[in-house]
């Protein structure tokens, strides 16, 4: 018989932010399916323990969850590195086909943010289909994203009247930023903005851990406050074992 996967959105941390859909649709299953990654990163639990708050609050009666241990990714060869991260999704579409066969019912995947923006869950589930072990009917349920609230912390338009923005990571944003000037920078744990040249030609909107008790906001010109975004960046850190930061790059 087929069951249901749903990969739900459950936005950037705060349980205010839950949809109402992604609430109503974990009412509906038998359980809940979680990457764990304590293993590698011991400070992860407490992504752990916000989604379990999440769920406390939106779901009425007994709720399960089901931890999935997130297999190391190689990272000991950057240059293939899409080489890396497919071997990795593959490994992961195996865990996860594993735990669905171990536990019955309809599932939900509970994704940070918006399972649009960078992450792997639609892929993986994609996979899961292919390898045909499990039949599952998929469906995506929208997240907030850590961009929408960032934007909506700084009070921002995300473009210029009529402009394009550009989504990025840290490991592309040199390059990208060559021909952009609107630029939305995540999964950049170096602060690569830092190494822009002309730094003062730019300004930063930038905010960490938003939606949690420890978010921290900062903007400027890039030049004079990227210092302070960088001890702010590792405050968090040592203070609550993680750091998730997000930031809008605008040309003056
Ligand atoms: C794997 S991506 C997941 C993005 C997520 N799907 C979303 O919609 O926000 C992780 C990156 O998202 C950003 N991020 C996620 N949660 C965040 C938060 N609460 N505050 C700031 N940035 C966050 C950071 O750039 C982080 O490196």
């Amino acid at each position: 018989m087929t069951r249901r996967l749903a990969l739900v959105g459950l936005g950037p941390g705060d349980p205010e932010l839950v949809t109402a859909q992604a609430a109503r649709v974990l009412n509906e299953v038998a359980y809940f399916l979680v990457a764990d990654k304590t293993g590698q990163h011991p400070g992860t639990a407490d992504l752990i323990a916000m989604r379990e708050a999440i769920c406390e609050r939106h779901v009425t009666g007994e709720w399960r969850l089901v931890h999935v241990p997130d297999p190391e990714r190689d990272r000991a060869d950057p240059v293939d590195y899409a080489t890396a991260v497919r071997d990795w999704h593959e490994a992961r579409a195996q865990v996860y086909e594993q735990a669905l066969l171990d536990n019955p019912g309809d599932a939900a995947v509970l994704v940070w943010g918006d399972p649009a923006l960078y992450d792997s869950a639609i892929r993986l589930a994609d996979r899961i289909v292919e390898r045909g072990r499990v039949e599952v009917a998929v469906e995506v349920v929208p997240g907030v994203s850590s961009v929408q609230l960032l934007a909506a912390r700084h009070r921002l338009v995300l473009n210029a009247i009529g402009g394009p923005i550009t989504i990025t990571t840290g490991r592309r944003l040199l390059e990208d930023a060559a021909d952009g000037d609107n630029l939305v920078v995540m999964l950049d744990g170096a602060l690569t903005c830092r190494r822009l040249p002309e730094p003062w030609t730019w300004r930063i909107w930038w905010g960490a851990n938003l939606g949690s008790s420890d978010e921290q906001l900062v903007a400027g010109r890039l030049d004079e406050v990227a210092d302070a975004i960088w001890s702010r960046r590792a405050e968090v850190k040592q203070g609550r074992g993680w750091v998730m930061d997000t930031y809008l790059l605008r040309r003056r």
